[in-house]
């Protein structure tokens, strides 16, 4: 598919290094467990990160739960990891430990130069240029929020995008900067609302590394009492 390449488990870092663009998908045998999670990030990082201090999270329905969307049935809207983060992860994993057996659970994927291509260019200029409120939590403390533009580019020019958008909060305008900011807002939510994602159902044991910032992801709703197992971690 495109936007995806399947490669050996252990060439998972070597085709990530000369592949900023691609989802990089390999499958475990058997599926990797936190410990697992934690190695193949340590030897990812760019930084040094000694395995056992990478933060792996599982992501599973945990039905006492009910302030986070990840761990409910939901379906999950289209969104970057760590956008209330100056520097958001370059990368992130999903790492399959048990699919959903009732056909719920999928993940999708939407390309940012999709958007962007789709995008009159008042829009761009908004999300590029003006900034933007980020909120890590959405209980008024503004404390860990980041504020920034929408799209940036990265060193060799491809456009990176930060978003989070759902039914409690969109990333309001800080500053405009002379564009239409909260117009160009607007038209990425319905956009991204509205746009055919790429799905991707991740199966026992397989292993999806994202380049966070080049591709919207959510996931389709979990099947009733759904036993998906995801580890997820930050790859910086
Ligand atoms: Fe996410």
């Amino acid at each position: 598919m495109d936007h995806m390449r399947v490669v050996d488990p252990d060439k998972i870092g070597i085709v990530a290094r000369e592949d900023r663009d691609s989802i990089i998908v390999a499958e475990f045998d058997p599926p990797l467990e936190t410990q697992g999670v934690q190695e193949l990030v340590a030897g990812l990082s760019t930084r040094p990160t000694p395995a056992d201090s990478v933060d792996v999270r599982v992501i599973e329905y945990t039905p006492e739960v009910h302030d986070s969307t990840a761990l409910s049935l939901d379906r999950l809207t289209s969104h970057t990891d760590g956008s209330f983060l100056g520097r958001p992860p370059p990368w992130f994993v999903l790492s399959c430990r048990r699919a959903d057996t009732g056909g719920g659970g999928a993940s999708t994927f939407i390309p940012v130069d999709d958007v962007v291509g789709a995008a009159p260019s008042w829009v761009v200029d908004g999300l590029a240029r003006a900034e933007f409120r980020f909120l890590k939590t959405y209980d008024g403390d503004l404390t860990d929020s980041f504020v920034g533009p929408v799209l940036t580019r990265r060193g060799d020019g491809a456009w990176l995008m930060r978003w989070r958008a759902d039914h409690l909060y969109r990333p309001e305008p800080v500053r405009d900067n002379g564009t239409r900011a909260a117009d160009a807002a607007a038209w990425l939510h319905e956009h991204v609302d509205a746009a055919e994602p790429v799905v991707h159902a991740l199966g026992d044991g397989h292993l999806a590394l994202i380049p966070n910032g080049r591709f919207l992801h959510g996931r389709t709703a979990l099947s009733a009492g759904s036993r998906r197992r995801i580890f997820r971690a930050w790859v910086f």
